[in-house]
């Protein structure tokens, strides 16, 4: 397996930043519901990074669950608007507080369409924190209660985020070198 130097035209947000940042996220999360538990709901793969540590930074009292969905396929980044479930949630959200926790926001599509479907299950609320918000790509407005970061309209990877599957483990969000790395359209 090729390093990832060779992708990373730069490094856009450090280990550092990203740690003060969902420590702040965890604080604002935290206030925000205190006195009441929350249902963190993560989307696979990209929010998995995230998503373990936020709940290191929410003090309330919160649980998880997952779901999967896609979008065109696999090595697409754009969705038609109409994403297909490949895995539900494992519980009930019905009357609970849901926070959706997302990577990355860009065209806003598969925000929307998990949005439209969870809210037909009546949660007692739903809300929304992406780490990354690529305003300039959106096509659908999506309302975010919480946004880590607002990037320029690059294709980054690392810290949960792939490049055909690898490089999430890297603890910064890089910027790919697109001379060596073509992004999907
Ligand atoms: P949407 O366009 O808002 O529906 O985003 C679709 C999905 O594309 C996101 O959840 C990410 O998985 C992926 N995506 C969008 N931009 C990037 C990027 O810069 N790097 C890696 N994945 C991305
Ligand atoms: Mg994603």
């Amino acid at each position: 397996m090729q390093t990832y130097h060779e992708f990373l035209k730069e490094v856009l947000i450090p280990e550092a930043k990203l740690k003060d940042k969902v420590a702040e996220l965890g604080e604002a999360i935290s206030q925000d519901y205190k006195g009441e538990n929350i249902h963190l709901i993560c989307i696979l793969k990209g929010g998995v990074m995230f998503l373990t540590d936020l709940m290191r930074e929410i003090t309330v009292p919160h649980t998880i669950d997952f779901m999967a969905i896609s979008s065109y396929g696999v090595g697409t980044r754009q969705s038609s608007g109409q994403v297909r479930l490949t895995m539900d949630l494992h519980e009930d959200i019905r009357e609970r507080n849901v926070l959706l926790v997302e990577d990355i926001v860009d065209s806003g599509n598969t925000l929307s369409s998990v949005l439209e479907l969870l809210a037909t299950r009546k949660p007692a609320s739903l809300k929304v924190c992406t780490l990354l918000d690529k305003e300039e790509r959106r096509e659908v407005d999506v309302p975010l209660d919480y946004v880590g970061f607002k990037i320029p309209n690059k294709f980054v990877f690392g810290y949960g985020l792939d490049l055909d599957e690898f490089y999430r483990e890297l603890p910064f969000i890089g910027v790919v070198n697109e001379e060596r790395y073509t992004p999907p359209k």
